[in-house]
């Protein structure tokens, strides 16, 4: 394979992401020799010397991954520039520093800014590096975003206006983690791969799909932000709407990052936008008391940590989303996601629809449907429920589960997210990234949403208590359809 000469700059580089995910990624690659020729510009406020960088750099390695062979040599490659995001000045100092870097490591002036820091700067940053002459380079230029990617549909626009004057649209990697994760990139070759599934992915067999991502951890330290957010906007407006668009998606004629993105996008104009009414009906919303995960007693989200002691802001999400196309309509996709619930999970469920008769209905049980469950995180893999004959002399149906655990794969060399991600934008691989036009689309969806609640006070908050699985509307939701939420926890690959 090639090995990508390159050069990072890290903005927000003394930040959580950068020492938890990016310094530890950088480092896989280098000790998987998937890169040799690259150098890092750590970029902050912060004052700190190279040397000081280099010894953050190398505890973030020591703490977050298990090998520490040559972990001198790796962060020597490192560098830092104390930065003021707003002079002028700071970018020209960068500039001198990266062209330095560019001759002596011989990096060919390929170029990833690296934005993983305070959202407000985005559009700065990305002009400044213009008009300081950085982008100027013979090299590729690319900037790779975190999340969040606006507020809102308008906000979103502004702020891609302001990256745009300074990179094309293929020059802008804009990072959703989960389409970094190993099963959510599997959710295409399970669909596409199997003469099994995909003659019956569609309203004619499957009953509903259900998705559902649930945390254990509250807002932590987070809470300044998460206020503006909530759970829509950090959760749904990116991951979970991704999720539903690779579930709905047609095929792709080929496995081009444009032929799969203009997919993407189809199933995301598809979804059916919803009125103030349906919004009411077919959302809900919940924020968390008090209680117990883990065994810990926690706080109620009210007195975490930068909350408003009356925020409105919510802790959980679930929802119904139609996508009024001719392969799905009339199939709901369920939707849920929470913080501090009773456990970390992520997990797809593809019910099908019932078989027209049922031979063995004078038995103990009812006859359960066939599911397929993708398990996305903490375990990876497939199960696939169906009905056999119980073993003994009566007959009588019982449900086998069939499951593929990724666990039996080489765990220790599947990279991670933001490995992958990395260093498919270092290669200028798009394809697991998400385009502008999918960005647009579900922010307008979430808008049609949070105008609604942000105009209404839920009085009900909060309304789950820690620990739990969530508000009780969130089951009548299902219920109301005649279904409910296949309990998660009981579809584990141990079971
Ligand atoms: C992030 C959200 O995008 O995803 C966080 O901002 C959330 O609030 C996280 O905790 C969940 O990611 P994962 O990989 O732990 O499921």
């Amino acid at each position: 394979e090639n090995q990508p000469s390159v050069l990072i700059m890290i903005f927000g580089a003394t930040g959580d992401l950068a020492k938890r995910k990016l310094f530890p990624s950088i480092y896989r690659l280098f000790q998987k020799e998937k890169i040799n020729k690259f150098a890092v510009v750590g970029v902050a406020r912060r004052e700190l010397s190279n040397d000081e960088f280099q010894a953050n750099v190398k505890e973030s390695i020591l703490t977050f991954t298990k090998e520490q062979e040559n972990v001198d040599e790796f962060a020597s490659h490192f560098y830092y520039h104390s930065h003021d995001v707003s002079s002028s000045e700071s970018y020209i100092q960068l500039k001198d520093i990266a062209d330095r870097l560019d001759s002596h490591y011989q990096l060919e002036g390929n170029r990833v800014f690296y934005l993983a820091m305070a959202p407000e700067f985005f559009g700065t940053i990305a002009e400044q590096v213009k008009e300081q002459g950085l982008t100027d380079t013979n090299g590729y230029k690319r900037l790779v975003i975190e999340k969040p990617f606006g507020h809102s549909f308008e906000s979103a626009l502004e702020l891609n206006k302001r990256i745009r004057t300074a990179f094309e649209e293929d020059e802008v990697y804009r990072i959703d983690h989960y389409l970094g994760k190993e099963m959510v990139q599997n959710i295409e070759v399970i669909r596409f791969a199997n003469a099994l599934f995909e003659p019956l992915w569609n309203s004619r067999y499957i009953s509903n799909i259900q998705v559902t991502s649930s945390e254990t951890l509250g807002v932590e330290e987070r809470g300044r932000y998460y206020e503006t957010s909530g759970a829509l906007r950090d959760m749904v407006q990116n991951h979970m709407l991704q999720m539903v668009a690779l579930l709905a998606m047609e095929p792709p004629i080929r496995l081009t990052t444009e032929e799969i993105r203009s997919e993407k996008v189809r199933a995301l104009r598809s979804l059916r936008p919803m009125t103030k009414e349906e919004v009411n009906q077919y959302f809900v919303r919940g924020q968390y008391g008090a209680g117990t995960v883990n065994q810990e007693n926690v706080p109620e989200y009210r007195t975490e940590h930068n909350v408003d002691p009356e925020s409105n802001t919510e802790t959980f999400v679930a929802g119904k989303l139609m996508i009024d196309n001719f392969r799905w309509a009339g199939v709901p996709f369920y939707i849920r996601t929470g913080k501090r619930m009773d456990i970390k999970s992520t997990k797809i469920v593809v019910q099908f629809k019932d078989i027209p008769m049922n031979l063995y209905y004078n038995t103990e049980e009812t006859l359960q449907p066939n599911l397929l469950v993708i398990h996305i995180q903490p375990e990876e893999g497939i199960t696939l429920l169906l009905n056999a004959k119980k073993t003994g002399g009566d007959v009588k149906s019982t449900p086998v589960q069939l499951s593929y655990s990724n666990k039996s794969t080489d765990q220790l060399n599947t990279p991670e997210a933001y490995e992958k991600l990395l260093f498919a934008s270092m290669r200028g691989d798009a394809t697991n990234f998400t385009h502008w036009d999918e960005v647009a689309l579900s922010w307008k969806f979430v808008d049609s949403i949070s105008e609604v609640w942000e105009n209404t006070k839920e009085s009900s908050f909060p309304n789950y208590e820690a620990g739990t699985s969530g508000p009780r509307p969130a089951d009548e939701l299902l219920e109301s359809d005649g279904h409910f939420w296949w309990p998660v926890e009981n579809l584990d690959l141990e079971n």
